[in-house]
Order: structure tokens, then sequence, then C-alpha cells
């Protein structure tokens, strides 16, 4: 890619002025203003700083060692020692129709491929799959679709919820109280209202909480009844996950859940107290702080009333049963010795910091070996709220089901396409529906910065103006259009090779789609979708720019056939950008 080869050259220059100099963090990005150019550094100030030199000095030197002009007019020093390079128009028009003949799509896979392990979704067994869940399943699918679009080796693990003393109670109601004909209606309901009338009654009655408990044991133990039971409740859950994954288009490499680790646990207890990193507290057995940080800063403390008292990262509770932080320790080595990745990402809530915070010490602590050669890296996310600002809920109050919500996209989807297309038949238009809302709502969770809550709104995500899904959909879907006429007006392809860039809204085109690859590296640098949904939507602007000013079709000889060039890519790298995202795109709408 072109800034990727200016980069190269830049730091040859760099190393020819200063043969020692680290030119790793010598980055070209895109102008900010496209006044100064297209791509620029602010690297050399820095490499300057470093050695007290004078940096407008350095730049001088380094640009008088530079040899860009096979991709730039003239390099130009700026400010206190920006470089801003001004791409020639040729270099433009060739790495367009290399893109054409299919070379590249704008960007290049990774020249050191890492191998990424991504723990998502990671629903509970046993309940209903809710609108949460969209969060981590939506940007842990983009994530993966990006880092293996750029080459990394990814290998994706749902680490469902399939053990905890929740299971005493769900095999105690289905012991009693299961009602067959229900559970083969709705399985999940079943199991829910199980679960809700045992726990009312374990809340009123210690007799049962005891039978409840009995329940677990057994389970525990390997009781052949109770894991059976067990073994079924797994299998109905996964029902279920199955069809709502199938429906966005999601799919895991493996899905180990919580049990799966069970043989190990009591081997992370024994191995973490006999090195002395967790000891035994009122019959528990914890983690706590090694005082080697600001009280602030760790996370085994909590402050109450004004004093710093010890949170410990819990591994064996005093009944001798284990906890998720156990089974998170036994996962990641488990993960370690399985796929030697480089990284480990969890996408998961937001609230579930300061588990990750202990998770990750403690993993440093008991392992600093294998700690050093992976990066544990948890990916938050904040929550959805309702038109009121608090959690997302339906009308009565409940959690809003995942099902259901999708039930509800394509619902309202169909609605404005059959006004929209009352001439398609009706099989055409519940597709339609169904890619645009689906993918309307998978959209409206990618793009807001992960990090910060957002309130759901129909209006917003379904609408056809504005930073939405439909609305790239609908950009892809117009174009294609377009090529439907100019097939029918002849072979346009052969046209190809002789193209010139000349109105500026070509050009402004041209140069935002050499930047796709960029997009796809900060997605997956930073594990930020929105960066791609941003990068996207401002494609599908500068397209209705160019579309409106310069007539595709009417056009005539080498004009024509730029113009096509250019539909034709951006047609490109809004349907790979939108699948990378894991939204589907319409021939025609
Ligand atoms: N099942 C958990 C929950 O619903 C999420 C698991 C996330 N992954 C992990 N390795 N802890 O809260």
């Amino acid at each position: 890619m072109l800034h990727t080869l200016l980069e190269k050259q830049l730091r040859a220059a760099v190393t020819d002025v200063l043969p020692d100099a680290d030119t790793t963090s010598v980055l070209v990005r895109p102008c900010p203003d496209p006044k100064f150019g297209d791509y620029q550094t602010n690297a050399l100030m820095s490499v300057a700083k470093a050695r007290k030199m004078n940096p407008r000095q350095l730049a001088t030197d380094v640009v008088a060692k530079l040899d860009a002009s096979q991709w730039c007019d003239k390099v130009e020093i700026a400010g206190a020692g920006f470089l801003n390079f001004r791409l020639k128009t040729d270099a433009i028009t060739q790495t367009l129709q290399a893109a054409f003949r299919g070379e590249h799509l704008f960007f290049a896979k990774t020249a050191t491929p890492r191998t990424i392990v991504i723990d998502f979704s990671s629903p509970n067994v046993a309940k209903p799959m809710h609108v949460g869940h969209i969060r981590s399943t939506g940007i842990g699918d983009a994530l993966q679709r990006v880092l293996r679009l750029l080459g990394h080796h990814v290998v994706t693990d749902n680490h469902i919820g399939d053990w905890g003393t929740q299971f005493g109670k769900l095999l105690l109601g289905w012991k009693q109280s299961l009602d067959k004909a229900a559970l083969e209606r709705d399985a999940i309901a079943e199991l829910e209202r199980l679960y809700k009338v045992i726990n009312a009654e374990c809340d009123a009655n210690p007799a049962r909480l005891e039978e409840a408990k009995q329940e677990l044991v057994k389970l525990q133990a390997g009781d052949a009844d109770n894991l059976a039971i067990w073994k079924e409740m797994i299998r109905l859950s996964q029902v279920q996950f199955d069809t709502i994954y199938g429906r966005l288009g999601v799919k895991f490499d493996h899905t180990l859940g919580e049990s799966y680790y069970n043989p190990w646990l009591g081997n992370v207890v024994n191995d973490l107290l006999q090195r002395g990193i967790a000891k035994e507290s009122e019959g528990a057995v914890g983690v706590f702080s090694d005082g080697s940080m600001p009280p602030k800063e760790d996370p085994f403390l909590v402050n109450r009333d004004g004093e710093w008292v010890a949170d410990p990262a819990l591994v064996r509770k005093s009944d001798g049963g284990f906890n998720y932080m156990t089974t998170d320790l036994a996962t990641i080595e488990y993960r370690l010795k399985t796929w030697s990745p480089n990284e480990i990402i969890y996408v998961v809530d937001d609230r579930q910091a300061p588990h990750f915070r202990k998770l990750f010490l403690t993993f440093g602590r008991w392992q600093p070996d294998a700690a050093k050669r992976v990066k544990l890296r948890h990916v938050g996310f904040g929550k959805i709220l309702g038109d009121d600002g608090k959690p997302f809920k339906t009308r009565s109050g409940d959690t809003v089901k995942l099902g259901d919500l999708l039930d509800e996209a394509v619902e309202r989807a169909l609605k404005v396409v059959s006004e929209k297309n009352p001439d398609l038949s009706e099989a055409q238009q519940r597709e339609i529906a169904r890619v645009v809302g689906i993918g309307a709502v998978k959209y409206a969770d990618l793009l807001p910065n992960r990090q910060s809550d957002y309130v759901f709104s129909w209006d917003k995500m379904l609408a056809m103006n504005g930073n939405t899904a439909p609305y790239l959909q609908y950009a892809y879907a117009r174009i294609r259009s377009i090529f439907r006429k100019a097939d029918e007006a002849g072979d346009w392809r052969a046209a190809m090779s002789s193209i010139q860039l000349n109105a500026p809204e070509e050009i402004g085109m041209a140069r935002h789609l050499l930047n796709f690859g960029l997009a796809l590296e900060a997605v997956g640098d930073e594990c930020r979708p929105n960066f791609l949904c941003n990068y996207l939507y401002e494609l599908a602007g500068y397209f209705a720019t160019f579309y409106e000013a310069c007539p595709v079709l009417k056009a005539e000889g080498t004009e024509r056939a730029t113009r096509l060039l250019l539909c034709e890519l951006t047609a490109r790298v809004l349907k790979q950008g939108l699948e990378a995202l894991g939204i589907e795109v319409l021939e025609q709408m």
C-alpha cells in the first residue's frame, strides 16, 4: 500500500541520517486536513526530541535522503518538523488499477502474523440470550473477522457458563416440577421457569435450599442421573445459542464451556497454595494483594469507609467449590498449552473489569514466564440503555430476549421494504428485511465507542439516512444497479487500463479508498470496530459527493471508465468492509 511504501522509504532515510535510531515508531498516516497533503508524519519530532536535536534540521536532513519521487510530488517540511506528502495522481491511478485487477483491496496481510485467541459471546446455559449478548457477540465477531482479514491466526472460543451453583436448583426443579410439554415447546423458557420456582422456594425454606445443594453435590460427585440431566440442559441451551448464532452469522472454532476445565481446578488451587500465591482465609482460599502497587490501582484492595481492605481473588469457596476465577486461570493455562497464542482477547462487559485485572495479575504471579509470552487483554464495553437512560428493558420491565429483538428488527425492516418496493415478491421482501434488520441492529451496536453506554433506538438504526447499516447497504446496492445498466451497454471492463483522475471529487473518492487498510489496522490494533464503521460511512459520503458531481453512465471514453472504476472499487470496499463487521449486503434493495 502507498502509505506503507512511503513509511518504508522514510525509515530508510531516517536510518541513513541516524544509523542507530529505532524507526518502529516512524509512521505515515493520512493528513487530517487534505490542504496539507495526503499523508504526513510527525515522528521526526519525537526522534529529534529524544536526541535533543533541532527537529526542523533533522527533517531537512531526512528529506535530503528520502527518495519518494515515484509516489510523491514533493515532500514538504511544515511547522516544527512535520513532513507532508502529496501523492502523484499516477501513483493513485496505478494503485486503483491494481485493486481492480484483484491484486489487493487497499490492505495488505500483516508481515508479522500473530496467534490470537478471542473469547467472546460466552452466554450462560439454561438462560435465554438477551439483548446484552449482542454486544460481546457482535464486537467479538467483528474483531475476529478483521484480524483474520489482516492475516492473523485467530482462534475463537465460546466460554459458555455451563457450570455453577445454579445447577443445584435447576436439577431439583427438573426432577420435581418439569413440564415436559412446555420443555418441548420452549426449552429455555421452561428452564427459566423451573429456576424461578425453585429459587423462590429456596428463599422461603432452608430445607429446600439444602435439597438443592445436595443435588449440586451429587452432580459434582459425578452422579449418573444428575450428569445426564445436566448434559440435556446444555444440549437444549446449545440449540438455542446455535439458532441465534445462525441468524447473526457467527461461528466459533471452539465452544469449551466452564465445565471443561473442572478436572484441573483442584491442581490450580493446590499449586497457587504451594507457591504461596494464594492463602486460606476463613475456610476459603484467595489471592491477596502483594503490595506491588499503590492501593488506588490495586484490584486486590477496596476502600471501605476510608480504609483499604483486602478484596481477594477467590479460588476456592469454604464449601470446597471452585470459583469463576479458578476456571479462568485453568482456561488461560489450557489455551497457552493448546494454541500458544501471542494474545488472548476477552470481549466481556466492562463490569467485569476488576475480575480481569485480578485474573491477569494472578496469572502473572503464578506463571511469570508464560505470562511474558502472552498479552492478556480485556476488551470491555458499556451498557445498552432505553430512552429513559436506564438499562434497556421491555415495556413490562423484563430483559429483552435477543431472539425477540431480532424478530422485531426484521419485522420493522419488512414494513419499510414493502412500502418502498411493493413490486418485489414477498420472499424477496423478506430476504431484504432479514439482511437490513439484522444488519441495522449489529451496526448500531458496533458504531459507538464500545466503552460508552448507548441508547437503543429503532428509528435511528433503521434510518436510510445517517450512519446506519441500511444507508451503507443501500449505497452498495445503488452502485450495483449502476453496473446492471453498464453491463447492458456493453463490456466496460476492457477500458479499465486507460483511466485518468481529473475532477476533485474523483480524486477525493480515490484517496479515501486508499485508506481502507489503515482503518482495518486501526480496528485490529485497538479492538475498536467503530473505526471501520466511521471509515465506511465517510466512504459512502465521498461516493455521494462524487456521484452527484460526476455523471457516470452518461460520461464517455476515459471519463466513463474512470468513474466506473471508482464505482466498482467503492462497491468492493463497502462489501468487504461490511462483511468484516459481520453485516451482509444485497445486490438489490
Ligand atoms: N459467562 C460469563 C457471563 O455471562 C462470561 C464469560 C466471559 N469469559 C471468560 N473467560 N470469563 O458473565
